[in-house]
């Protein structure tokens, strides 16, 4: 049998890595909390459909890069390469038009089969938010600010940019669709086999090719904006007017249109040029129709994502490496190792962080309290024991002193 190996694309999260992505993960949900958002969550696998309908059989997540199988009861279903699709389908069969609006927050594992690389995995995670039932292009500035904060908190507002778009109304789309096939049919032999494709299906996809000879095509390619309606331009403009207003610096990039093709007027990403290739830390938009076209009643939405795992690898280590001061406890015999964990106990109840160390002599523990990193260690054996006291070690300045054990706690904070 071949060696037990990780799937490709997949990781194994090691303990300092999850400090990383728990800072991330928390500090996004203190922050959605403070904006009213409330937290949903959507199972990881769907029927198969959810995505398919939605996200745009012409996309590359739904083409070629869905893990879909058949489970025992003979049903296709698909692991979630997202998790907008999901909340939206939430929103249909849990009924959830009356509670509109809706503010949602979200974390969690999305799959996709991409090639994997640095910055993009086959199993990695999101945090995202969605706002459902409002139409107002406030709530557009609502979650770019939300964003905003997140990414201010993070440490990275001077490493990223926000880049921004509009695709419109639907008249807009539709008067834009008619363009782009005319310029692209025009080039068609120029055009890369999976565009030509995109060129029946879904034309405005042909802008997010990442093909070279498209990109040459696209750069010469008509421009969303100049077909926009008096009503989609109004649109946009109060969406820039209110990123204005909160001091949030972004760019119009004419040609983002994003990969899944639920979306109509705002579409953004905050990028940074730090990752190499896998640059966009955070995206979205809005999509208006998704919820219709699945079969609800018709809500607006817009919302965005995050890759937890881009973040973190942006993350300076002192926001999230814990401050020192953990506290170590060393058993000094036998008596005073069974007595240690009753003592850590004690201490923790109050707050404490105490790792016991477990194995060695006195001197080999004291080793390893230091190379934890802890501030100070608490030495207890038989003696201690039956003084009711322990004897006290700061590792930092190297003086020991002996304190009854009711003291303790005072001490250490
Ligand atoms: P997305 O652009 O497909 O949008 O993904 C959002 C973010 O997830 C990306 O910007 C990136 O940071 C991260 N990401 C995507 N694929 C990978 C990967 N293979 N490995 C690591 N990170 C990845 C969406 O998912 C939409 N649901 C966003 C949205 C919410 N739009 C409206 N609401």
């Amino acid at each position: 049998m071949s060696k037990l190996q990780r799937v490709r694309g997949t990781r194994d999260m090691m303990p300092d890595e999850n400090l990383a992505f728990r800072f991330v993960e928390g500090l996004a949900y203190n922050n959605a909390s403070k904006f009213g958002f409330g937290e949903i969550e959507t199972p990881v696998f769907e029927f198969s459909e959810v995505f398919h309908r939605t996200l745009g059989e012409t996309s590359d997540v739904v083409h070629k890069e869905t893990y879909t199988f058949v489970d025992r009861s003979g049903d296709s279903l698909t692991l979630r390469p997202e998790g907008t699709a999901g909340i939206a389908r939430s929103f249909i069969s849990e009924g959830l038009a009356q509670n509109i609006p809706l503010k949602l927050y979200y974390s969690g594992p999305m799959f996709r089969h991409e090639r994997p690389q640095k910055g993009r995995y086959r199993q990695f995670n999101q945090i995202g938010v969605e706002v459902l039932g409002l139409e107002t292009p406030m709530a557009d500035v609502e979650v770019i600010n939300l964003a905003w904060n997140i990414l201010g908190d993070l440490g990275l507002h001077q490493k990223c940019k926000l880049e921004i778009n509009t695709l419109g109304d639907a008249a807009s789309r539709n008067s834009y669709r008619d363009v782009l096939v005319e310029f692209f049919s025009k080039h068609k032999e120029q055009l890369s086999e999976d565009s030509r494709m995109r060129l029946e299906k879904n034309p405005l996809r042909i802008l997010d090719s990442k093909d070279e000879g498209d990109r040459k095509l696209i750069a010469q390619a008509p421009e969303a904006k100049n077909y926009l309606t008096p009503e989609a331009q109004d649109f946009f403009a109060r969406v820039l007017k209110g990123l204005d207003a909160l001091g949030i610096p972004y760019e119009i990039n004419p040609r983002l249109v994003r990969g899944l093709d639920y979306y109509c007027h705002s579409v953004f990403e905050f990028t940074t040029t730090e990752l190499g290739a896998q640059g966009t830390l955070l995206a979205g938009g809005r999509y208006d129709s998704l919820i219709e076209s699945m079969g609800g009643p018709k809500t607006a939405g817009v919302g965005w994502a995050a890759g937890i795992e881009r973040l973190c690898e942006m993350l300076a280590p002192e926001k999230w490496q814990p401050s020192p001061g953990k506290i170590a406890i060393i058993g000094a015999d036998e008596r005073g190792e069974i007595e240690s964990h009753k003592l850590a106990n004690e201490l923790r109840q109050q707050n404490l962080p105490i790792e016991n160390i477990l194995s060695g002599n006195v001197g080999k523990k004291m080793k390893k309290a230091n190379k934890s990193q802890c501030t100070w260690a608490i030495i207890i054996g038989s003696a201690e024991i039956d003084q009711n006291q322990v004897t006290i070690k700061n590792l930092v300045s190297g003086e020991q002193e002996i304190v009854p054990r009711g003291d303790l706690a005072k001490k250490l904070t």
